[in-house]
């Protein structure tokens, strides 16, 4: 399994699934959700409606419709509110959730956004931290690319240190 992180607009790419930092609505909103939605084209928010929502840390798929990849997975990540309430263990668990349905829809790429680091207020160094560990110890049925997909220069320079020369292509 590749792991890398780079520079990107997660629209963008072409992979076989890219993750959607929801919310727990699944009816779309701001940051990487808003473009997520505008990318795929009015089709996905109905094909999200018929959820009736996802708790936090957990992960629902939907076709990508008018975007490069083949599906989004949709996963509302924690709310900051000071580390005390579970909001690493949740924001774990969105990575997980992510990896599984990607698996069971046999994909070989996924990309994450930087999940809960926007709106949500996750400090972003100790969510990359447990990005990284989590896809690092997931060990069923490995998709062959994981991408990082950081819209920011900040954030890539936090994954590019946590994945170190060997993998931060
Ligand atoms: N591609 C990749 N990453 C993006 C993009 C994009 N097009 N747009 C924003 N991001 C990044 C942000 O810079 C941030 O690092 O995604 C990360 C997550 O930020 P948010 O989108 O604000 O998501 P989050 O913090 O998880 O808050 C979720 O915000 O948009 C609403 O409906 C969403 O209520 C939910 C909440």
């Amino acid at each position: 399994m590749l792991i890398i992180a780079e520079r990107a607009d997660i629209t963008t790419l072409a992979v076989d699934a890219i993750v959607n930092a929801a919310n727990c609505s699944l009816l779309g909103g701001g940051g990487v959700d808003g473009a997520i939605h505008r990318a795929a084209g009015r089709e996905l928010l109905e094909s999200c409606r018929k959820f009736g929502g996802c708790p936090t840390g957990e992960a629902r798929i939907t076709p990508g419709f008018k975007l490069p990849a083949k599906f989004v997975i949709h996963t509302p990540g924690p709310v900051w509110g000071g580390g005390t309430r579970g909001e690493a263990a949740l924001l774990a668990s969105c990575y997980r959730n992510s990896l599984r349905l990607a698996a069971e829809a046999g994909c070989r790429s996924i990309a994450f956004p930087c999940i809960s680091t926007g709106v949500y207020r996750f400090p972003a160094e100790a969510a990359a931290k447990i990005a990284v560990d989590t896809v690092r110890s997931w060990t069923e049925n490995l998709p062959e690319k994981v991408v990082f997909a950081c819209f920011s220069s900040a954030s890539l320079e936090i994954y590019r240190r946590l994945l170190g020369a060997g993998e931060g292509a």
